[in-house]
């Protein structure tokens, strides 16, 4: 069977409007929102070494076989799979793999939309100065009279999944490329000004550095190891099918490995930064680092509301979050839609409506598990805990330990080199024993490690 030179969604423009696109899906509440509250949870220094070693050994190599999975298909992951398993001589079940990260997309996306919500109504609460010389006990009960009304929350989810919603029908790269080159760079600055400021702080600041970046291994559990590899999947959006639909959507003559370590660095780095400017706030106002869903929430208002010129700056900061979470939505919901159309030939608007729906509604657990329904629990989470906890630490490096096997092992090593044009060199064979061994050998330990196999093994 001839591959198709195209996909039938069209390509991007140039390398640069891939790396734009895939950064985009990148950058996001994973960065700003999810990083600074892991990382307060799991105790610091030794939880973001475990990150960063993820992000190195295993996103990396895995975001590569995504793009080149993608790139190769042409099509939806579920086709791409299916269609390069057939061509290399193995089972087309492969093509489940690309059936989970599309669900996996669908439950991300419901209680994504939500905080990508709250960061919403937070653009009108800083810019009418309501956090105005606002204390800590105050930012914290604004956070709470927003979360505990669903009303609000289910207004700002509803406001969110639409403009998704719009930009998905549109076609992702007539949609995307023009207004990620703007706002990312725009963000960065930002977020790079909240630095600076928190950078005044004097002692507070050097305790954040130091709760950020030393290592005190004593606080590493089993659970915190696997929430960190989990979240070095969530924030390169890995795992589940968006780089690959992306990669889809990219020209041939692009550099794979280039375009890889490219994003994966602008990604981290933004992480970082959102650390760098949260933890400073935190201890400067003897607030708790494991604050957990709403740190962010509570400590930049309190740098917004005693800065000069803070309304504004405070209300263009989440504007750009929203941006930021809006470009990675849309790359949550492009693998679904890409599927419909090309499998069940519907129209893209069609496809969009009925995806983001199904999605919406599926969100409504979310916004009530942060009021009505806080006591909904199963094994001790919330609706909306348990969706972040079954996504980022199960489903997605269950997806990129699969999406590793399938590259390093059931594709020709003349494919995946022809692909990734990266010659037959060092670089290559590094990356193929990155994928082959690595990458799935410590996903495998981390479970395990999880499940207490290894203690029973141990003994
Ligand atoms: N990477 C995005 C973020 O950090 C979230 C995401 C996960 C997007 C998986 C797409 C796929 O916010």
């Amino acid at each position: 069977m001839a591959r198709p030179v195209k996909s039938i969604h069209g390509e991007w423009t140039s390398r640069w409007a891939f790396i734009l696109a895939a950064t985009g899906s990148a950058v996001g509440l994973g960065n700003i929102w999810k990083f600074p509250y892991v990382t307060g949870e799991n105790g610091g220094g030794a939880f973001v070494l475990v990150y960063l070693l993820c992000i190195a050994a295993i996103g990396i190599p895995v975001m590569m076989a995504e793009v080149l999975i993608g790139r190769r298909g042409r099509q939806n992951p579920i086709n791409s799979l299916k269609s390069l398993a057939e061509e290399e001589g193995r089972s087309r079940l492969w093509r489940w793999l690309g059936g989970m990260g599309v669900l996996a997309g669908f439950f991300i996306l419901s209680y994504y939309s939500v905080i990508a919500g709250q960061s919403m109504a937070y653009i009108p609460r800083t810019l009418f100065g309501v956090f105005e010389g606002v204390t800590p006990d105050g930012a914290s009960s604004i956070h709470t009279a927003l979360v505990s009304d669903p009303e609000r929350l289910l207004a700002w989810h509803t406001l969110f999944m639409l403009i998704t919603a719009a930009v998905v029908t549109r076609g992702v790269q007539r949609g995307l490329e023009k207004s990620v080159r703007v706002l990312m760079p725009a963000l960065f600055i930002l977020l790079v000004m909240l630095v600076g400021y928190a950078a005044n702080t004097g002692e507070a600041f050097t305790r954040g550095v130091h709760f950020l970046f030393d290592a005190d291994f004593s606080k590493l559990t089993a659970n915190s190891v696997l929430i960190a590899m989990g979240h070095a999947f969530f924030t390169l959006s890995l795992g589940m099918g968006a780089i690959m639909v992306y990669g889809s959507y990219l020209p041939r003559k692009t550099s794979i490995f280039k375009v890889s370590v490219t994003i994966s660095i602008m990604d981290t780095g933004v992480a970082l930064l959102a650390g760098l400017a949260i933890f400073p706030l935190v201890f400067a106002n003897g607030m708790e680092p494991g604050a957990g869903p709403s740190l962010i929430f509570e400590t930049l208002p309190i740098a917004f509301g005693h800065m000069p010129g803070g309304e504004f700056f405070g209300a263009l900061f989440f504007l750009l979050l929203v941006f930021a979470a809006w470009s990675s939505g849309i790359s949550l919901v492009e693998p679904i839609v890409a599927w419909m159309v090309e499998n069940h030939n519907l129209s893209r608007r069609n496809a969009t409506m009925l995806a983001t729906s199904v999605i919406w509604l599926l969100g409504l657990l979310t916004v009530f598990s942060f009021n009505i329904g806080q006591d909904w629990t199963l094994f001790g989470k919330t609706a909306f805990g348990l969706l972040d906890y079954l996504t980022a630490n199960i489903m997605l490096p269950l997806g990129g330990l699969l999406i590793a096997l399938f590259a390093g092992w059931m594709m020709k090593k003349s494919s995946t080199a022809e692909e990734l044009a990266i010659g037959n060199g060092v670089l290559y064979y590094f990356w193929l024993i990155l994928i082959r061994f690595v990458s799935p050998v410590a996903i495998l330990i981390v479970f395990a490690n999880l499940t207490g196999l290894l203690d029973i093994l141990n003994k």
